[in-house]
C-alpha cells in the first residue's frame, strides 16, 4: 500500500519583531501578563509589502532546498490559510507562480488555526488515492492584517509567518501516516471569529474573541481528538514520542497534556517566539523540531489543532 512520508520541512518569519514591551506602548498591557496568560513573549509581523504568498514561497522554498526534491516533481499545492492575498485565486495558485512550479494543481484550504492538520490530511488522502505523489503543503498567514491593534484581548496572541513540508509517496519504509480525524461543529461560529468577509461587508473584518470559552473547548477537544487517534492507531500515550500541537497558548497546551498524560518534556513548544500564527504554526513548530534533530525516523509523532469554525482534529504518524 502506499505510504505518506514527509520528506522535507521548512520555515519563514518575518524580520520585524514585535516584544510585548513594544505592545505595551500600544494597549494596557504588560509584559508579565502576556506570559502569565499565554507564554508568549514576542511575535513577528510582516512588512505592509509582504503578502501571505511571499511569507508561503520562503518557507516552500526552505522545505524544497532542503529536500532532494526537483522542484518539476512536486505535482500539487495545498496551502492553508485565513489570511489570502486576495479573496480569489487561491493564495496557493499564487504562491506556486513565485516559485515557478508549473505541473501542479493547487487550492487553498480554509479552517483557520486547524488549517494545516485539514491540509495534512487531505495531502495523505491524494497520496493514497495515487492523485499526487509529491505535495507540498505549506501553512501561512499573515495574521496581523486581522488583528485589531486596539483590542488587547486578541492583539497579543497573535502573529505572522509560514511552514511547509513535503509530503511524497513511498512504497516501502515504515514512514506514514496511522490514525487521522477531522471535526467541525458550526454552533460555534460566535465564539471566534472575524467581524467581517467578502458576502457580509466586502471587508476582511478584524479578529473578535470570547477567549475564555475557545480556552475551555480547545483543552477538551483537542484532548479528545488526540486521544481517538492514538486510540485508532493501537498505541498508548507513553508510544508517542512527540506531541506538536498548534501552538495558541502555553496554558492551553499546559492543560492538555495533563489531561491525557503526556510528559510535558514530549511537547514542541515554539509559541513563545511567534505567538499564534495560525494555520502556520504546526509547520513552524515541526521545522523547528526537525531541524534541531529532534526527530527520529520510525519515532511516533502526533500533531493536534483547534481553530475557529469550530474546527480540530489529530494526526499519529510515523516519521
Ligand atoms: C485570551 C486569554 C489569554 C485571556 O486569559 P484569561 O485568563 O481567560 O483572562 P480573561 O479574559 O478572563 O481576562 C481577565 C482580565 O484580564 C484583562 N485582559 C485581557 N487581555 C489583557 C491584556 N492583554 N493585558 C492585560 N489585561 C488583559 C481582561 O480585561 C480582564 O480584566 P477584568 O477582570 O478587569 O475584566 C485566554 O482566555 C486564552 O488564551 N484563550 C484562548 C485564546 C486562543 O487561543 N484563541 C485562538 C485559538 S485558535
Amino acid at each position: 500500500m502506499t505510504k505518506s512520508k514527509i520528506v522535507a520541512t521548512g520555515s519563514y518569519l518575518p524580520q520585524k519583531i514585535v516584544t510585548n514591551d513594544d505592545l505595551s506602548k500600544m494597549v494596557d498591557t504588560s509584559d508579565e501578563w502576556i506570559v502569565t496568560r499565554t507564554g508568549i513573549k514576542s511575535r513577528h509581523i510582516a512588512d505592509d509589502a509582504e503578502l501571505t504568498s511571499d511569507l508561503a514561497k520562503n518557507a516552500a522554498l526552505d522545505a524544497i532546498n532542503s529536500s532532494n526534491l526537483d522542484i518539476s516533481k512536486i505535482d500539487a499545492i495545498i496551502l492553508a490559510t485565513t489570511t489570502p492575498d486576495l479573496t480569489f485565486p487561491s493564495t496557493a495558485v499564487i504562491t506556486q507562480e513565485k516559485l515557478g512550479i508549473k505541473n501542479a494543481f493547487a487550492f487553498d484550504v480554509q479552517a483557520v488555526c486547524s488549517g494545516f492538520v485539514y491540509a495534512m490530511q487531505i495531502a495523505d488522502s491524494f497520496i493514497k488515492a495515487k492523485k499526487a505523489k509529491n505535495i507540498l503543503v505549506i501553512g501561512a498567514e499573515t495574521m496581523s492584517r486581522i488583528v485589531n491593534w486596539d483590542d488587547r484581548n486578541s492583539c497579543v496572541l497573535f502573529g505572522d509567518g509560514a511552514g511547509a513540508i513535503i509530503l511524497s509517496a513511498q512504497e516501502a519504509g515504515n514512514s506514514d501516516f496511522l490514525a487521522t480525524n477531522l471535526h467541525s461543529d458550526g454552533s460555534f461560529v460566535d465564539i471566534l471569529k472575524t467581524t467581517g468577509g467578502t458576502s457580509l461587508n466586502k471587508n476582511s473584518g478584524f479578529i473578535e474573541m470570547q477567549g475564555r470559552e475557545v480556552f475551555k473547548n480547545a483543552v477538551e477537544k483537542m484532548s479528545n481528538s488526540l486521544l481517538e487517534a492514538i486510540k485508532q492507531a493501537n498505541l498508548k500515550i507513553e508510544d508517542i514520542d512527540w506531541l506538536i500541537p498548534h501552538q495558541a497558548n502555553l496554558r492551553i497546551l499546559d492543560s492538555v497534556a495533563k489531561k491525557v498524560g503526556i510528559s510535558q518534556e514530549k511537547v514542541i513548544i515554539t509559541l513563545q517566539n511567534h505567538g499564534n500564527t495560525s494555520a502556520a504554526s504546526i509547520p513552524l513548530a515541526l521545522d523547528f523540531a526537525n531541524k534541531n534533530n529532534k526527530l527520529i525516523r520510525g519515532q511516533h509523532i502526533a500533531f493536534e489543532a483547534l481553530g475557529g469554525g469550530l474546527t480540530w482534529g489529530s494526526i499519529v504518524l510515523v516519521w
